[in-house]
């Protein structure tokens, strides 16, 4: 990654120190410069572009859902690689070209079947870089990121073609549980830290390779 000449903010009278200093990283990120450079709304996308290099999670012409995807630079980068993308978020998005977008909370059973419904069939691959919003209460965050990654292995589960892949982000500590429940459905898990991420982060990714779906439904013959 290149690195340019660093930029110093002054701080302004009106701004907090922390964002001075959230402004000031943001600056002198060389993942956020080179996001920019490539027309990518956030620097996010070189977390993705690395593990797709590793583990072809992006697969041209097949169905891909991107959920927690705003700003989109996720569905950005899958749509130029020519997947087909279903991208939904809690927040508007702007439009990106041959992404389908859908604005609602995944948590929701309503989005859900909104999901599903405009998916109208399995999909190779499940992304999900939702990040719920953080309290700084280790706790709470720790339960808020299993919630959502076990919503996301049930929904990968429904929605996921035989040998389809889920990539998902948590924060370290819900790695355990949400590996638990994803285990009987893959054949391989693996905890993923890319380049991009940043050192002081506590997240991680769990790539689950190789969907196995439930055996055939076993009926139930009386003694
Ligand atoms: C780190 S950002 C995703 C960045 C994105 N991958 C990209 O490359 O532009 C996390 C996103 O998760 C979304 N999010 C958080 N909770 C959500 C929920 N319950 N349902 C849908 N989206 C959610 C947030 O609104 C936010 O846009």
């Amino acid at each position: 990654m290149q690195r340019t000449e660093k930029t110093k903010l002054r701080r302004a009278k009106k701004r907090k120190s922390s964002s001075t200093r959230w402004l000031q990283r943001q600056l002198n990120d060389p993942y956020v410069q080179e996001a920019r450079r490539a027309g990518y709304r956030a620097r996010s996308v070189f977390k993705l572009e690395e593990i797709d290099a590793r583990f072809d999670v992006v697969r041209k012409g097949r169905p891909l859902v991107d959920l927690g995807a705003a700003p989109g630079s996720w569905s950005q980068y899958a749509a130029k690689k020519g997947a087909r993308v279903v991208a939904l978020d809690l927040l508007p998005m702007e439009p990106i070209e041959g992404v389908e977008i859908l604005e609602g909370d995944f948590l929701e059973p309503a989005t859900q079947d909104a999901l599903l419904a405009r998916l109208g069939g399995k999909v190779a691959t499940v992304l999900s870089d939702i990040a719920p919003d953080a309290t700084g209460r280790r706790l709470v965050d720790r339960l808020r990121a299993e919630a959502v990654g076990e919503a996301v292995v049930g929904f990968a589960c429904i929605v996921l073609e035989e040998d389809g892949q889920l990539l998902i982000k948590l924060v370290k500590g819900a790695e355990t549980a949400v590996m638990d429940i994803a285990r009987p459905h893959f054949a391989r898990l693996r905890l993923l830290r890319p380049k991009a991420t940043r050192s002081d982060s506590s997240e991680t990714y769990l790539l689950a390779s190789g969907f196995r779906p439930a055996s055939a439904t076993v009926t139930e013959t009386p003694d």
